[in-house]
């Protein structure tokens, strides 16, 4: 069967949810180069289920870069997915930004997958990105596997993303054979934050910027869907972007990667600190201050509440003994 490419709005990737709905255990993906008034390289890649038994390739146009940001609850992926935003990361940030740990170190697949269910749930149409947790890929090769998989089975996720190395080309191969999306992440990879010292820049000498490029390649050809960059000089996001046939969404990395993802606690204002490359688009801290002290000033001084939120029932008959 011939999948036919449909228009869809050009704001979004929401072809996704074409995809989606077409081929649940496939990922499309459609990427436009940014490449300064240059070449504009559109691409759009999927695969077909295995009912339809056949894989469709073919060309789109798209002029905005993919947009993907942090979600990790039902209320806030509602937003974000009505905001048009393609592609929504649960990302192991869930560990530092909502679940109040030093790093993403010690998230649980369990809470990976409640949240990433939370998410699902909350929104129709957008790409859900499952970030897999530390340890909960590559210790074992079918406990690899289960936990990948739950994700899309259990917890409703249309694709994992996993920090990736060496280690993780074998791991994507096997995962995409299976059915498993994978988004590769290369770069600042913070599951790694005790061997590289810090959240420090990577990919800052031509060797470790080569490094980067091999295992780029080495991911795609292993069926990476698409590659997060974090934290690397923009140059080399550049060459990234221009050597791989998927897209590269980038984070910390430039503008020359076909799309951008940043942590929606930093984006809406709610983070204590936010890294260097990270903007703050608005202040829900301060809003939600403001409602909260408002709350607690209107209790305290007997505003609240008012004739309005509660009633009276006339006819009760107490006992007057009780
Ligand atoms: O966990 C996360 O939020 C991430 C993004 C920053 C890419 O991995």
């Amino acid at each position: 069967m011939e999948v036919e490419l449909v228009d869809t709005p050009a704001h979004t990737i929401r072809s996704l949810g074409v995809i989606k709905s077409l081929c649940p255990a496939s990922v499309g993906v459609l990427a436009t180069r940014h490449h300064r008034s240059t070449r504009i390289e559109p691409f759009y890649r999927f695969g077909v289920d295995t009912t339809h038994m056949t894989t469709t390739r073919g060309l789109r146009e798209r002029d905005d870069p993919i947009t993907m940001l942090t979600a990790y609850d039902a209320l806030t992926a509602r937003i974000v997915e009505d905001c048009g935003i393609d592609i929504i990361l649960v990302g192991d940030s869930m560990g530092t930004t909502v679940l109040g740990y030093d790093d993403t170190l010690p998230v649980t697949i369990d809470e990976a997958k409640s949240r990433t269910a939370a998410v699902d749930r909350g929104t129709d149409d957008a790409l859900v990105v499952a970030d897999m947790p530390f340890l909960s890929v590559g210790v074992d090769e079918s406990e690899t596997v289960r936990n990948a998989g739950e994700m899309l089975k259990d917890a409703g996720a249309d694709a994992v993303k996993l920090e990736s190395g060496p280690h993780t080309v074998e791991i994507t191969e096997r995962l995409t054979q299976l059915g498993i999306p994978v988004m590769a992440h290369l770069g600042l990879t913070p599951q790694h934050v005790n061997q590289l010292g810090g959240y420090t820049r990577q990919g800052t000498t031509t060797e470790a910027a080569e490094e980067i490029i091999e295992l780029a390649r080495d991911h795609e050809a292993a069926g990476a869907f698409t590659l997060v960059l974090e934290h690397v000089p923009a140059n080399v996001a550049e060459r990234v972007t221009e050597t791989l046939d998927i897209p590269t969404i980038g984070i910390g990395a430039g503008p020359n990667c076909d799309g951008q993802v940043l942590v929606g606690t930093d984006v809406m204002g709610l983070s204590e600190e936010i890294p260097p490359f990270a903007e703050q688009f608005g202040d829900v801290k301060r809003e939600m201050t403001d409602a909260v002290d408002a709350y607690r000033s209107a209790v305290e001084s007997g505003a609240f509440p008012a004739a309005e939120h509660s009633h009276t029932e006339p006819d009760l008959d107490f006992d007057a003994d009780q």
